[in-house]
């Protein structure tokens, strides 16, 4: 499965926004990684949260949320969240006898505590409606396939900004039951819940290589599962061993240190990638190569914990280990958004006098540095200097502008501040060429100006 499209009405900050998800050089095919920048509340959690809740189904988002408080942006009447989505090759279920469909729409509706109406019936909680119509139909199928909770459901996934491995000091007991299709989006919802699902998974499959007689499936499966995790460790840290008392042990640099105590970075990308290669694995038992199916994975703050040289590479990792998982994802790092890759789709969400503006700055991060980045519309113009340096660069601007007024006071602060500003920055000061080159072109555009 890959979304096309998503809209959220009188939803928190969001009064009518839509943001497609194709990719934005070639508008026919879907973006397989979308990047979403944008200031502190602007909406990138909301979004992601309400994807969620739309991928998970109906019942299994009101099971992630009971009571959907705080969500309308104008309670006097009610919100709805769509989604077009598009079935993949494998996902299960053919939708219509003559006409085939693999491309759905569907809505929910979002009530608050106000009493509102919605085809013919009133609703006086917040509570999350299913959509009616025409898209109800595909509702229903969705419903039966995509949204199964039994395993072969269409494969999606959220993971929130608190996600963790769980730093439980216990011993891990071989024993697994199925993921309800629902649980996929735990981490999205649930912020004190560690992520224990991976390391349970691993324990298990270790424990039954040795105990099964005929263990072949188990032992493929434990070989993706290291080879997927390893993938996407930097350089230098490998999974190792699972011991007797069912500890998972690492290699970092030729130490061994079980998951418990490794750093909150690995915990927290092991605890992402992890939980990531146990569902596929469950969502397509049949599949030689489940890591490379069909899916989409929403994840808030990527770069949380990671250090800069592991926010560029990651998600070239995570795009190599999962070829087919259209990834969503919020970050803050411009290191994130440029490790994306060209085919990335960006988009920068804004708040402008209280609404949301969203903008495609994909083009802005092809091909840009980080600092340029950060410095350029789609991070809103950024300083990359300390605030002390850009004061200094702000008066030297202003002094160099009004050059030919300055008193000798100001010449010699000028020239202070350029000596200064050679050792701090020095491709912003100006050299003598430079200008005497713009001198030459005012004077010019001064003389035509009068002529
Ligand atoms: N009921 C509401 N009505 C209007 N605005 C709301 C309502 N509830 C929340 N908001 C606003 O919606 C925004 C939601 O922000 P959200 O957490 O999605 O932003 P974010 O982009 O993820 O921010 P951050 O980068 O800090 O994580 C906030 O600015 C919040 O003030
Ligand atoms: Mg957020």
């Amino acid at each position: 499965m890959w979304v096309e499209n998503v809209v959220l009405k009188n939803i928190r900050c969001f009064d009518n926004n839509e943001l497609s998800f194709k990719r934005w050089d070639d508008k026919t095919e879907p973006s397989r990684w979308i990047t979403l920048l944008g200031e502190n509340g602007t909406g990138k959690s909301t979004l992601l949260q309400a994807m969620s809740l739309l991928l998970a189904g109906p019942d299994g988002a009101r099971t992630l949320v009971p009571r959907p408080i705080g969500w309308l942006k104008d309670d006097t009447t009610y919100g709805t969240i769509s989604l077009v989505v598009h079935q993949g090759q494998h996902d299960k279920g053919e939708y219509g006898e003559e006409r085939k469909y693999t491309r759905f729409s569907y809505y929910y509706y979002i009530t608050g505590e106000k009493t509102v109406k919605i085809q013919e019936r009133e609703y006086n909680n917040p509570t999350i409606v299913e959509a009616s119509g025409y898209n109800a139909r595909f509702l229903s199928w969705l419903k039966k396939n995509a949204f199964n909770s039994s395993g072969n459901g269409w494969f999606a996934a959220g993971y929130g900004a608190f996600r963790r491995l769980t730093r439980d000091n216990r011993i891990i007991i071989p024993s697994l039951e199925s993921p309800a299709r629902y649980t996929n989006f735990y981490a999205h919802f649930e912020e004190d819940k560690g992520i224990t699902s991976f390391e349970r998974w691993l324990v298990y499959l270790d424990y039954r290589r040795i105990k099964d007689e005929d263990s072949s499936s188990v032992e493929r499966q434990y070989q993706i599962s290291i080879e997927a995790i390893n993938g996407v460790l930097p350089d230098g840290v490998k999974f190792d061993s699972v011991t007797s008392s069912g500890r998972i042990i690492f290699d970092i640099g030729g130490r061994k240190v079980p998951t418990i105590a490794m750093s909150d970075g690995f915990r927290s990308a092991l605890a992402l990638s992890g939980d990531m290669i146990w569902r596929l694995i469950n969502a397509f038992p049949d599949s030689d190569t489940p890591l490379s199916e069909e899916g989409v994975v929403l994840i808030d703050e990527l770069d949380i914990h990671l250090h800069p040289l592991w926010q560029r590479t990651m998600p070239g990792m995570l795009q190599t280990v999962f070829p087919n998982i259209q990834f969503i994802v919020a970050t803050h790092s411009p290191l994130i958004a440029v490790g994306a890759g060209r085919e990335a789709l960006t988009y920068r969400l804004m708040n402008r006098d209280g609404v949301i503006k969203i903008d495609d700055v994909s083009q802005d991060i092809i091909n840009s540095s980080a600092d340029d980045i950060l410095t350029s519309p789609a991070f809103g113009l950024v300083s990359t200097f300390s605030p002390e340096v850009e004061h200094l660069l702000a008066r030297y601007s202003e002094l160099l502008e009004n050059r030919r007024l300055l008193s000798v006071n100001e010449t010699k602060e000028l020239k202070q501040l350029e000596l200064d500003l050679r050792g701090i920055a020095p491709y912003k000061v100006k050299d003598e060429l430079t200008l005497k080159v713009e001198d030459y072109l005012r004077r010019k555009v001064e003389a035509d100006d009068k002529d």
